[in-house]
């Protein structure tokens, strides 16, 4: 009787860690069963189950994945540790992209250098085929020691580009103004690591040491939440609806653009002589 009910709470014990289990990989999303390898094959790894994910650059190729899942709206998360040491000339994209010649786009790409320079975290937005919307940033830590997550929060009315947590960068729809914005092709997450070595580190004046090949940076913890609702609202006053950060988030926006951004389109007037794009005159 005694061994018997010790052996049912036993088993229930495990059934509930099973089920703890299960609904850790359906809603935090596994590398085995969420994306497919779109080039450079046997240079992505998968390690654990389909918790980990590595991707290589050697000489010969990059490589890169994508999810099988399309997105419209939600947040996306994913933790990545870039390539370490000197990675000039390498390029670590992480983007939200539609198909077709009209595509969105919503990007991270990380751009290495020498060894004890700063990596460049370059982010865009495109809508309706078009970008042009640079914004680049430093980092406040060393992307190459640690994982850190990097997100996109997306909802009809705004996306927060989001680095560990805090806004970098906002896009809100202003298509009332005329500039559209994206919210009608549902999107894939892609990443990739390859050579760009013609403009990615101080201009394209810094080249690979392949010496150094094969370059790797590591993938964990993919995790993508489909609910828009849910998306941006830690960051306004609550509800999605609203465009505008909350006042603890305006100042951290206001913090990172101050002192972590090196480019805004926004204000390059050489590039816009007859004027920087609409959506950069307001706010
Ligand atoms: C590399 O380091 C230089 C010098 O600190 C810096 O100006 C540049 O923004 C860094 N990033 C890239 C991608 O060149």
């Amino acid at each position: 009787m005694g061994v018997s009910s010790n052996g049912f709470l036993v088993m229930i014990m495990v059934m509930v860690a099973t089920l703890a289990l299960c609904s850790i990989c359906v809603n935090g999303g596994n590398f085995d069963q969420d994306f497919e390898v779109t080039f450079g094959d046997g240079r992505l790894k998968r390690f654990g189950r389909g918790q980990l994910l590595t991707l290589s650059l050697d000489k010969v190729s990059g490589s890169g994945f994508r999810s099988k899942r399309q997105y419209l709206f939600g947040r996306i998360d994913m933790q990545l540790k870039l390539v370490a040491g000197n990675s000039a000339g390498t390029v670590t994209a992480y983007y939200l992209s539609s198909e077709g010649a009209t595509h969105d786009e919503i990007d991270f790409e990380f751009l290495g250098n020498v060894s004890g320079q700063p990596y460049t975290l370059h982010t865009n937005v495109f809508t309706q085929g078009k970008g042009g919307r640079e914004q680049q940033f430093h980092l406040w830590f060393d992307p190459t020691l640690k994982f850190h997550t990097y997100s996109v929060a997306w909802t009809p009315k705004m996306i927060i580009f989001l680095v560990d947590n805090m806004p970098i960068r906002v896009f809100k729809n202003h298509e009332a103004k005329g500039v559209p914005f994206p919210k009608n092709q549902a999107m894939r997450i892609y990443s990739s690591l390859w050579n760009a070595d013609q403009w990615a580190t101080q201009g394209g004046r810094v080249k690979t040491d392949w010496s150094k090949a094969p370059f790797t940076a590591y993938y964990r913890n993919f995790n993508a939440n489909p609910n828009h609702a849910a998306a941006t609202a830690a960051f306004t006053d609550g509800k999605w609806q609203n465009q505008e950060l909350n006042a603890w988030n305006r100042r951290r926006l206001r913090w990172v653009q101050k002192y972590f951004m090196i480019y805004n389109y926004c204000t390059d007037f050489q590039r816009f002589p007859g004027g920087v794009p609409v959506e950069c005159k307001m706010f």
